[in-house]
């Protein structure tokens, strides 16, 4: 198969881009991305002289490039995960998640359309999220049948995107399948997002900043497992289906930064000031911040055969190991516009 990959720069798209190319030989990886503050080439070093590899710099809005590589590397799918993916950001800067989320998933699937057709089938598949379905009370879980009730601007846009593809699939007949997944972790994570700011601000000893009363639940996805996810969905997913995708691993804001303090005390050493949880700040809320997140995750099991295989503890600690094995890479993220953000997101929440 030739594969297109959109957002394979960013965080998930580098960990899948890595995996298909390793272990797909005789596949071709096409990686689009425009490489926003997100993307990040370092992060495919290791696989960017690879033969069955091809790095394309673009914007996914531009239709016309869209169709262009898809017909030029004869494309057999398109998995779609480049997007704007930060909820605060999105708070303080809607516009480019309406841009990048909405209208670059038009553009792609209009590519697509254009495309395949006359009898030659492509694959379209849509990487969202759990965020889609809103916020949960205590007990519960989102299942593929649960009503759509975004909370964010991101969440919003990615909802749209979502009901875009399903729209090709019904109207086009596009061959199209979305999946919808808990929050991921592990290596190449852009220091924006709660597990990889807490383990770069409790190596600098800096104030460790929990939204809220810090009981906000998520469930947690090792990377890896999200890959793998993909790739069975890919490969035997049913056309026009969704498939949630998570971790069984619901935990506590609060209970994570805590775990992630210890893990890092073990790792490093009490630091003559004291634990690393002492760093633990509570600080203002996010707007609109969704109580809980969790997933039932039966439908892709049942279907499909996939299950997670990472436990919680086990991903947080190799994780820490990677990002204090890889200072350099999370020192490049650091940069006047990381800085930038920092004292606008967290100088409101004081
Ligand atoms: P990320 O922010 O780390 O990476 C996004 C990538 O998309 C970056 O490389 C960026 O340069 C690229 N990009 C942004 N705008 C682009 C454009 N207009 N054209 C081309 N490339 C563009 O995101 P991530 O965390 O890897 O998430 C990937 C996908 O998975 C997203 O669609 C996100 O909604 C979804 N998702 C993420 C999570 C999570 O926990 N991170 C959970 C569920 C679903
Ligand atoms: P995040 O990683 O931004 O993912 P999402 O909002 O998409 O779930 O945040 C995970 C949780 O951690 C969420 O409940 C918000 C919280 N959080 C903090 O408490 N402090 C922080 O500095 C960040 C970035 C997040």
């Amino acid at each position: 198969m030739n594969l297109l990959v959109t957002g394979g720069a960013g965080f998930i798209g580098s960990n899948l881009v890595r995996h298909l190319v390793r272990t797909r030989p005789g596949d071709r990886v096409v990686n689009v991305d425009k490489l926003t503050y997100a993307g990040n080439l370092r992060s495919l070093a290791d696989v960017e002289s690879a033969p069955n590899y091809r790095f394309v710099r673009g914007d996914i809005t531009d239709v016309a490039l869209m169709t262009r590589l898809l017909a030029e590397e004869s494309i057999d799918a398109v998995v779609h995960l480049a997007a704007e993916s930060h909820v605060d950001r999105s708070i303080l800067g809607p516009e480019e998640f309406l841009r990048t989320n909405v209208m670059g998933t038009f553009a792609l699937l209009e590519a697509a359309r254009a495309t395949w057709r006359d009898g030659r089938r492509g694959r379209f598949l849509h990487v969202s999220t759990d965020e889609v379905f809103g916020s949960l009370g205590d007990t519960g879980a989102f299942t593929e049948e649960t009503p759509y009730a975004p909370n964010s601007p991101y969440s919003a846009s990615k909802a749209a995107s979502d009901h875009l593809v399903r729209a090709y699939c019904h109207t086009y007949g596009l061959d199209v399948v979305t999946t919808n997944c808990s929050n991921n972790y592990g290596p190449y994570q852009f220091p924006e997002k709660l597990i990889p700011l807490m383990i770069l601000n409790a190596r600098g000893g800096k104030p460790l900043p929990v939204y809220g009363d810090g009981l906000n639940v998520r469930d947690w996805l090792y990377v890896q497992d999200h890959c793998e996810a993909i790739e069975t969905v890919l490969e035997r997913g049913r056309t026009g289906e969704t498939y949630n995708i998570g971790g069984n691993n619901e935990r506590r804001n609060i209970d994570v930064v805590t775990a992630l303090c210890d893990l890092m005390d073990e790792a490093l050493g009490v630091e003559p000031a004291g634990p690393r949880r002492r760093l633990i700040t509570y600080v203002k809320d996010r707007p609109g911040h969704d109580r809980r997140y969790a997933i039932d995750a039966s439908k892709i099991r049942r279907e499909l055969g996939w299950e997670p295989r990472f436990v919680f503890e086990q991903g947080l600690r190799e994780t820490i190991r990677w990002y204090l094995d890889h200072q350099e890479w999370l020192e490049a993220c650091l940069d006047g516009s990381y800085r930038e953000y920092y004292e606008r997101n967290y100088g409101e929440k004081r």
